[in-house]
């Protein structure tokens, strides 16, 4: 199940790669793995580099404009720097018909934009691009529902649990808080899906951050303000049926936008009218939603797999040569990556998993191949337990029962990762080939 889905990305299928469009599609939602955070990070390096030069070229070429700024001025302070000298009188018209216009007319500056724009535009194609920012709002709203985290306390760069007094479930080494405009921008992405039970938390979040910084510039938050939020923040409230509470905030709304406070209208009707007419121009904008990044490894692939693929059939006796096994397929989870409640096997006999011609997937293996900070454990639902992620650890259980029929209790899913980078590599056997090694049985409780 778990390398299916819609959007995956594949980092890099090896053999079985046609068994992926067979699976069946597996409800998914997760940012893009932290190697690509990390790619991310290196990127944003290099424009910092690239940022730095362009800072000492322009630095650089102001120093210069400065000091003939300096020179001149000097000639013009100076009482017995007199025009009645023929050679002063040479260097001002010298100065004025060659000078000043080399000084005005210099393509220094666009020159130097033009580096930074060329610098920026080779990197451009590796930048996360929208669809990755909505992934990643999305990841930290999941992140917020399943471990019940304040939004203050998450803006605030906390992970904490809001109900209980339970310690933090992740403390972060560097705490990061966000801006009005995160919390603005991660209001918007549930806007746009109309889930306005988040826009209304992180909206409101962002507007009492835009609140405390009313009036003070500053260009990082530019494109988001007050406004906007209040704007975003008020229709989220109409739309989940607290009209008072709308109007309300449209009130504000109208006091710092572009109105003025002397116009604001009077009645709610008005009001109601004026949001109407402001909310049908916010546009709406779905985005692709990112998975697990996932590949199939051959025994061949390394002597590591296939030492992998022994081990794991000394440890449960089964036979894992193709085609009773599928390929080991490693999964690598990043920030908030998880997956929806699922079963391994097969639930129905169109399953494309029967295409392999050896029944359905009797057991799974999971490995764990590392440790993460907090989160991600692997949950069974109906049997209520969960197994925490520890590095090297291995999961093994029955998906079918001894009469073939598929074993609810294996309800099972990956919690989102609260922190780290979570790796994992799957083996799926299948029935056919296990016949003498796990005899059948009719008994429907075996
Ligand atoms: C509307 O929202 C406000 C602010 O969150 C809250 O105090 C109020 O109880 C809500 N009213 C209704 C009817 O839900
Ligand atoms: C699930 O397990 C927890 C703790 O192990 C227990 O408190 C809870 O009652 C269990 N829930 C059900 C539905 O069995």
């Amino acid at each position: 199940t778990a390398a299916s889905g819609r959007g995956m990305r594949a980092v890099g299928v090896l053999g079985l790669g046609a068994l992926l469009a067979w699976l069946p599609p597996a409800h998914t939602d997760t940012f893009s793995a932290l190697r690509s955070v990390r790619q991310a990070r290196g990127n944003e390096g290099r424009l910092l580099r690239r940022l730095r030069a362009y800072l000492r070229e322009e630095s650089a070429r102001l120093r210069r404009l400065s000091r003939f700024y300096e020179k001149v001025r000097a000639l013009h302070q100076d009482p017995s720097a007199s025009v009645d000298n023929p050679l002063l009188a040479f260097s001002l018209i010298k100065r004025l018909s060659s000078d000043w216009p080399s000084v005005v007319y210099s393509s220094e500056a666009t020159e130097n934009s033009r580096a930074l724009h060329v610098g920026f535009q080779e990197l451009q194609r590796e930048l996360p691009g929208a669809e990755d920012l909505d992934g990643a709002a999305r990841a930290l709203m999941r992140l917020q529902d399943v471990y019940a985290l304040s939004v203050k306390g998450m803006a605030n760069g906390l992970f904490q649990p809001t109900s209980t007094d339970r310690p933090p479930l992740y403390s972060p080494g560097r705490r990061v808080s966000l801006s009005a405009d995160d919390c603005f921008h991660v209001g918007k992405v549930a806007y746009d899906t109309g889930d306005f039970y988040h826009s209304i938390a992180w909206l409101e979040e962002a507007v009492s951050r835009f609140r405390l910084s009313y009036g003070s510039w500053n260009p990082e938050e530019e494109r988001g303000s007050l406004e906007d939020a209040l704007d975003y923040l008020a229709f989220s409230y109409f739309m989940a049926g607290n009209i008072s509470h709308a109007l309300t905030l449209s009130r504000e709304f109208l006091h710092y936008g572009t109105w003025g406070s002397d116009v604001v209208p009077g009645s709610w009707g008005e009001v109601l009218e004026c949001l109407y007419h402001l909310y049908m121009g916010l546009g709406q904008w779905g985005a692709e939603v990112g998975c697990p990044h996932s590949a199939w490894l051959k025994d061949t692939a390394d002597p590591v797999v296939r030492a992998l693929e022994l081990r794991m059939a000394a440890i449960t006796g089964l036979d894992l040569r193709p085609p009773y096994a599928e390929y080991l397929q490693v999964v690598n989870y990043g920030l908030g990556g998880h997956y929806e409640p699922h079963f391994d096997h097969a639930t129905s006999r169109k399953s494309p998993l029967y295409r392999m011609k050896s029944g359905n997937r009797i057991a799974t293996v999971m490995i764990y191949l590392s440790a993460v900070e907090a989160g991600g454990s692997t949950a069974f639902i109906y049997a209520n337990f969960s197994v925490p992620v520890v590095k090297n650890a291995a999961l093994f259980w029955w998906n079918l029962r001894r009469n073939g029929d598929g074993d609810g209790d294996t309800l099972h899913a990956g919690c989102p990762v609260l922190a780290g980078d979570k790796w994992v590599a799957n083996k799926w056997i299948h029935e056919y080939g296990q016949e003498f090694r796990r005899p059948c049985s009719r008994d429907p409780r075996d």
